[in-house]
């Protein structure tokens, strides 16, 4: 497809309609807070643009992110996100290597210089000057610094990539870093998970597509439609949390009930994602629906917090414990806090809409 060929013009020589854009624009704004008018404002701007440019860099990573954003049994919404962007780098997914691989990141870098995303999964090692990992010749950490000059924004997907994730677990051997620790003049935005949630990476690429600027984020700037709430939030064991009704082993009566796995070690009144809603694998499942406790993926240090199956009351997480009635205190905080995230992301979501519908009425 060609660079210049609008992303409408795309999805019509694909035999795509825009009925199917239009499906997408509305899950998306509906994740995202947005009035129900945003769904047809979106579907039009995205249709008159052309495809994202995005490089793509893989550096201490399991692949698992990838594989993420990849992976699907049927072609669903989300896969309409290789229709939005120009994935113009990915060793992965790319079918030339060496050399012309090279040729054709250089070339994306020439041609969309301050326009491209930079998408970066795995952490950046800094050991030795960055030689623990390196591609074509060069360390990833000269060239992350050298890419993000260049670019329009960065994204570090997953946690290896957000906080440094299992790469970073103490000792840190390769002197493991976030790449919002090594980027410092661009913004950066974080879709944290061990692996992360694919709609959540198609979504922020969606929304910076259409609106020209990043989603709202939060204090470590990821986006607040996939981790304004806790997965405690919004998970469907809370009313047994609430009655205090505890499994106490994965194969006693309370699991079999599918009571609240707080005492079996789920962290989700201290993890932030969008796992209880969006699931996995097309919305079939998550952890907890599977019976094990969420393990608290998507937050900074998890490795290293260790106490996969203690109860947080016996954890410390780098916040207070939870013991107790304390936990229900502080999961009502959760929800109050999560409550006035929504009618900020909503207010924010608003503004940008109208302001796309003035950027289309010019
Ligand atoms: Fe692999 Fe998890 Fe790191 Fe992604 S965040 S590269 S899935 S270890
Ligand atoms: Fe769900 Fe875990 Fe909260 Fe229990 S502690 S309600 S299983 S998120
Ligand atoms: Fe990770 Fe917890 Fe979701 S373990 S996949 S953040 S439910």
């Amino acid at each position: 497809m060609s660079h210049h060929e609008t992303i409408g013009e795309g999805l019509a020589r694909r035999g795509i309609s825009r009925r199917a854009l239009l499906r997408y624009t509305a899950w998306l704004a509906s994740l995202m807070a947005l009035p129900p008018t945003a769904s047809r404002v979106m579907a039009e701007t995205l249709a008159g643009q052309p495809r994202q440019p995005v490089i793509w860099l893989s550096f201490q990573e399991c692949t698992g992110c990838t594989e993420s954003l990849t992976r699907s049994f049927s072609p669903t919404l989300e896969d309409l996100i290789f229709d939005l962007i120009s994935l113009d780098y990915h060793e992965t997914l790319m079918a030339a290597s060496g050399a012309p691989a090279e040729a054709a990141l250089e070339a994306s870098r020439e041609e969309n210089r301050g326009k491209y995303v930079l998408v970066v999964d795995g952490s950046v090692a800094t050991g030795l000057e960055g030689a623990y990992s390196t591609n074509a010749g060069k360390t990833n950490l000269a060239t992350l610094k050298d890419l993000a000059a260049d670019a329009a924004a960065v994204i570090g997907v997953g946690t290896c990539a957000a906080y440094g994730g299992l790469p970073m677990a103490d000792p840190n051997p390769t002197g493991a870093k976030a790449i919002a620790d090594i980027v410092k003049d661009k913004p950066v935005v974080n879709i944290p998970g061990c692996p992360p949630i694919p709609e959540a990476i198609a979504g922020t690429v969606a929304y910076f597509v259409t609106f020209g600027k990043l989603p709202d984020l939060d204090h470590l700037n990821r986006p607040l439609a996939f981790f304004g709430d806790s997965i405690h939030d919004r998970c469907y064991r809370r009313t047994f949390y609430d009655q205090g009704k505890f499994a106490k082993a994965f194969d006693d009566e309370g699991a079999r009930k599918g009571w609240c796995l707080y005492e079996l070690g789920c962290k989700g009144p201290v993890t932030w994602n969008a796992c209880a809603t969006l699931k996995w694998n097309g919305g079939t499942s998550f952890p907890i629906q599977s019976g094990h406790g969420c393990i608290g993926c998507s937050e900074p240090d998890f490795w290293d917090r260790g106490g996969i199956y203690q109860p947080l009351s016996a954890v410390v997480m780098g916040k207070p414990a939870l013991v107790g009635g304390a936990a229900v205190v502080a999961g009502a905080a959760a929800g109050t806090a999560s409550a006035v995230l929504a009618r900020k992301r909503k207010a924010a979501a608003e503004a940008s809409v109208q302001k796309a519908k003035e950027g289309t009425q010019e």
